[in-house]
């Protein structure tokens, strides 16, 4: 059973199971987490977004022990859209706890394991220019920019942002790994 208490002791065990409907209000609680300067999706809205054709998503727990009591703990999701031979990162979100302990990492090589079976060999993404973070995730993960578009995401603000563009090629040797 998935609760939303943390545990981020048990992180080093990190398990993806595919996001479903019933994991909806839980990744939504994550991302509202992730994006607090933005509009944030519902349970509904993640729920709808999952529904359409060529949609999945992965969520990331790291497993409760039932000898001491623990429940399963979620760490983080991925929401995916592909379209033909390519697809595009919607959202990918860390619970703040458990971050820079390798959980997005795991859920974009599960990912791109997943798309590369489908016959997928592109995959793109949008990220606001200054999140730094995710920015140096995707380029570890092989991702390389190839362009920006304008004032793409508005904060809660009212701060307009660019946003770049990156892609990964699913055919690319990373670090020597053909991942
Ligand atoms: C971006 C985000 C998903 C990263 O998740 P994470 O689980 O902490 O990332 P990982 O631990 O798997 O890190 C993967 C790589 O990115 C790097 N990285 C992650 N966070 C970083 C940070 N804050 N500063 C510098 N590098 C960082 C790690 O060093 C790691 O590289 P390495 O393994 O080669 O050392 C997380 O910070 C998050 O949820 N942010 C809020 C939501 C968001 O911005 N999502 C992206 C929308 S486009």
């Amino acid at each position: 059973m998935i609760h939303s208490s943390r545990q981020p002791e048990l992180v080093d065990r990190i398990e993806i199971v595919p996001l479903t409907a019933a994991f909806c209000p839980v990744a939504s609680a994550l991302h509202a987490e992730g994006f607090e300067d933005q509009d944030h999706w519902s349970a509904d809205e993640m729920i709808a977004l999952l529904d359409v054709p060529g949609a999945f998503g992965l969520l990331a727990f790291a497993p409760g022990n039932e000898v001491e009591n623990q429940l399963d703990t979620p760490l983080g999701f991925i929401q995916m859209q592909a379209v033909l031979d390519e697809a595009e990162i919607n959202t990918i979100v860390v619970a703040k706890e458990a971050r820079k302990r390798g959980v997005a990492r795991k859920l974009l090589f599960a990912v791109f394991e997943r798309l590369r079976e489908t016959g997928v060999g592109r995959v793109l993404l949008e990220v606001a220019e200054d999140n730094a973070p995710a920015i140096v995730l995707y380029r570890h993960c092989g991702f390389t920019e190839i362009g920006r578009r304008k004032k793409y995401y508005r904060r809660k603000s009212g701060r307009e942002v660019d946003a770049l563009v990156m892609e990964r090629d699913l055919g690319t040797c990373v670090l020597g790994w053909n991942v």
